[in-house]
Parts: structure tokens; C-alpha cells; sequence
């Protein structure tokens, strides 16, 4: 299918057009079906056409969809307090999207940052990160390609090597302007690159010393997908702002801002707002699939198959030239290689398994928490099969 010419060229679409899904599954316009290791990356948690969602769409949009944030909304208090209950955080702002989610983050760290008189306030961020597309959330982010073209970026940023807690120490001796931190806990486009375990422990220590606020993007790592609700519990430690997008909605659009006691106090009437965000039919959603990850146990889920892919990659490549990591948290999992890979994507394609590469060598699969034990041998076998006959090329080129 050739793509619409009144499309911005935004995006170089792979050449096949899903007409449907079910659970792990989708099909094609010519009925091919394919198991989706990477849904929508990371959006579709509970998979393709749930019936729990599917429900509570069709129902909500048969009574409610928009009304305004000038009046109130049950449906978003709702959801306030699950997000409030499965996080330990205090207060949530609603957005569309994650760039927008952490536009929020980026606003109450510059206002917390005035409110203790400094003039121009400065967020930590990592190299290597991935925040988004709009001005500030592009600037944040650690790629030169994200950002070029668009200078000039919004300041007020300040780099760091990503889990190197000498270089935020040496920041915080040499820089009086800092308010916050803004950082991923496992980098998701950067190449599903984990920190030492006790990486956010050590940055929420620092944190607590300079009066500075720790805030986790979780719009890829969270809603169940590393193996627990949000993948700053694996640390037992609390942010004080957390972004949260993706799997929130599993696929209505949805992103949400959480912030602790003292970090939700910040915002007032008239700081911050959006005409979509927080609306009935996306907050109705996305209580429905919390309680449907809840229901099903589906985090388990996530940690159970999780560790079995990963083991099952690390026995069938720990040994093969070319690869040099398997990595994983719950189901965000990356296999590193030593060279450029971005053809296995389509390679894949054509064996009805959908897959990305992310960082250029990073094969990356985000497969759905509803997965099971069979899809899991699937995807270990066709993706190693891959691996293994496309590095015998090269090896042999
Ligand atoms: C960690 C992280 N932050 C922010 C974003 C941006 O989210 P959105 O595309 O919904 O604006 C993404 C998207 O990939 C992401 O992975």
C-alpha cells in the first residue's frame, strides 16, 4: 500500500496495514496474523481488543465522552486515587501524551525552583534519554537527533552520563542552580539500558541531601511492564514526580503527572492545564486496566515470562559471535549486538512477528503482560533464529 501523499513525512511506515487484533495477535489487510512482541511499544499492556476494554470504551462513549475540567469529573477522581493507591503518591495531573506528561514534571520542578528563589532553575538529565517531541521535552532529551533542526532548545537543562553517580555529585558541588532530576529508570529508546540496582536509591539519596526532586519518567517501564506497577518499587524508594503515559490507556490516548505531598502542592489554579486531559473516556479506560491487571495478576505475569525470555535468549546466544548482551527488566527486553541491526525489523515482519530495534543495535521487545508461555517460546526462537542466520551473513560477507 502506498502511504497518502497528504501525510507529513513524520514517519517511513513499514509496508503492511493491521486491520485487527486479538490479544497478542494481529492480522493483516491480506489475513496474515502476527504475534506483537513490541505492542504499539509498550501501549497495548493487556494486548489487542480486550474485552474489559472494549467494554468499558463502548459503554462510556454510549454516556459520556468530554465535559470540561471546569466542572468535575468522577471519572478522574477515580483514577486519581487507584494511580494515588498502586504508586504511594499524593496528587496526579492529566495529560494526552507522555511529552506532555513531562512537560508537567519540567513546569513543577521550574516552579519549585522560584518558589526557593532561584532565578534559573536547572534539571538533571541523562544522556542517552528519551523524554519526547515537544520543545522542552526534546531539549531534555540525550539525542542529538532528536533535538537538530530545532535550536533553539529550551535551556535549563544540565547533562549527566547516565548511571554515573560521580558525575551528579560533581554537579551538585558545582552548581547552586539544580532543583531536579529527570530520569528514566531503565532507558527505553536509549537501548533498554539498565542502571546498577541501586542507582535510584543513590540518586534519591542525593536527592533528599540537596532539597532536589527525583522524577522518573515511567512512561515506558510503567504499568506492570518491568515486573511491578512502577520500576522505581523494584528499589524501594518513592519519587517525588513520576510521568506516566503508554500502557496507561492501553491505546486511548493518556498521560498522567503523579507527584508527592510535597511535590503536589506546587501547582495552583491558573499554572497548568489541557482541554483532553483527564476526560471520562480515557479515564475510564485506564481504570479499567488497572483493574484488570490487578484482576489478573498480570504483573506476576510479567516477572514470570520476563525472566524466562531473557533466560531463554542468554542459552541460545550467550555463545554466538556478534551478541553482546541479553538485558531485561520484567518484559522490557533488549539484545544488544555488536553492529547495526535495524534490517531484522523487517526480517521479522516476514516471519509474522513484530519486533523494533532501538539505539541501532538494540533489538528491543516490549511484548504485551498478557503473554504466554507458548508466544514466549515463539518469539525466543524466531528472534535467536534471526539473530544467529543474519550474523552468519555478515560474519561470511
Ligand atoms: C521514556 C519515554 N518518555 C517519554 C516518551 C514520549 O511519550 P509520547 O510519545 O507519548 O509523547 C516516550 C515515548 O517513547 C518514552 O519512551
Amino acid at each position: 500500500m502506498t502511504t497518502s501523499e497528504h501525510l507529513m513525512k513524520t514517519y517511513t511506515p513499514l509496508d503492511v496495514t493491521f486491520e485487527h487484533g486479538d490479544g497478542a495477535y494481529l492480522w493483516d489487510s491480506n489475513k496474515q496474523k502476527y504475534l506483537d512482541a513490541l505492542c504499539g511499544i509498550a501501549v497495548c499492556g493487556l494486548g489487542h481488543a480486550h474485552p474489559a476494554i472494549t467494554k468499558t470504551i463502548t459503554e462510556q462513549a454510549a454516556k459520556l465522552l468530554h465535559t470540561s475540567n471546569l466542572y468535575q469529573i468522577e471519572k478522574q477522581q477515580h483514577l486519581a486515587d487507584q494511580l494515588a493507591e498502586i504508586s504511594g503518591m499524593s496528587r496526579v495531573f492529566f495529560s494526552n501524551s507522555g511529552a506532555e506528561a513531562n512537560e508537567a514534571a519540567i513546569k513543577v520542578a521550574r516552579l519549585y525552583g522560584h518558589k526557593k528563589s532561584i532565578k534559573i532553575p536547572g534539571i538533571i538529565v541523562m544522556e542517552n534519554s528519551f523524554h519526547g517531541r515537544t520543545m522542552a521535552t526534546l531539549s531534555a532529551t540525550g539525542n542529538r537527533k532528536v533535538q537538530a533542526g530545532f535550536e533553539p532548545l529550551v535551556q535549563g537543562f544540565i547533562r549527566a552520563p547516565y548511571n554515573n553517580i560521580e558525575a551528579i555529585k560533581n554537579i551538585a558541588e558545582n552548581n547552586n542552580n539544580v532543583v531536579a532530576i529527570l530520569v528514566e529508570p531503565v532507558q527505553g529508546e536509549g537501548g533498554i539500558k539498565i542502571p546498577d540496582p541501586d542507582y535510584l536509591n543513590q540518586l534519591r539519596d542525593i536527592c533528599d541531601k540537596q532539597d532536589w526532586l527525583l522524577m522518573l519518567d515511567e512512561i515506558q517501564t510503567g504499568m506492570g511492564r518491568t515486573g511491578e506497577w512502577f520500576a522505581f518499587q523494584h528499589n524501594g524508594i518513592q519519587p517525588d514526580v513520576m510521568t506516566l503515559a503508554k500502557a496507561l490507556g492501553n491505546g486511548v490516548p493518556i498521560g498522567a503527572c503523579l507527584a508527592n505531598d510535597k511535590a503536589g502542592e506546587i501547582m495552583q489554579p491558573g499554572n497548568h492545564g489541557s482541554t483532553f486531559g483527564g476526560n471520562p473516556l480515557m479515564c475510564a479506560t485506564a481504570s479499567t486496566v488497572i483493574d484488570t491487571i490487578k484482576k489478573d495478576d498480570l504483573i506476576s505475569n510479567a516477572r514470570k515470562l520476563g525472566k524466562y525470555i531473557v533466560n531463554g535468549f542468554k542459552e541460545k546466544l550467550s555463545d554466538i559471535r556478534g551478541v553482546r548482551e541479553v538485558r531485561g527488566l520484567g518484559l522490557m527486553i533488549g539484545i544488544e549486538l555488536d553492529s547495526e541491526c535495524t534490517e531484522l525489523v523487517k526480517l521479522a515482519l516476514d516471519k509474522q512477528l513484530l519486533i523494533n530495534v532501538t539505539a541501532g543495535n538494540v533489538i528491543r521487545l516490549l511484548p504485551p503482560l498478557i503473554l504466554d508461555q507458548q508466544q514466549a517460546d515463539t518469539i525466543i526462537n524466531t528472534v535467536s533464529d534471526l539473530i544467529i542466520d543474519s550474523l552468519k551473513e555478515k560474519i561470511a560477507a
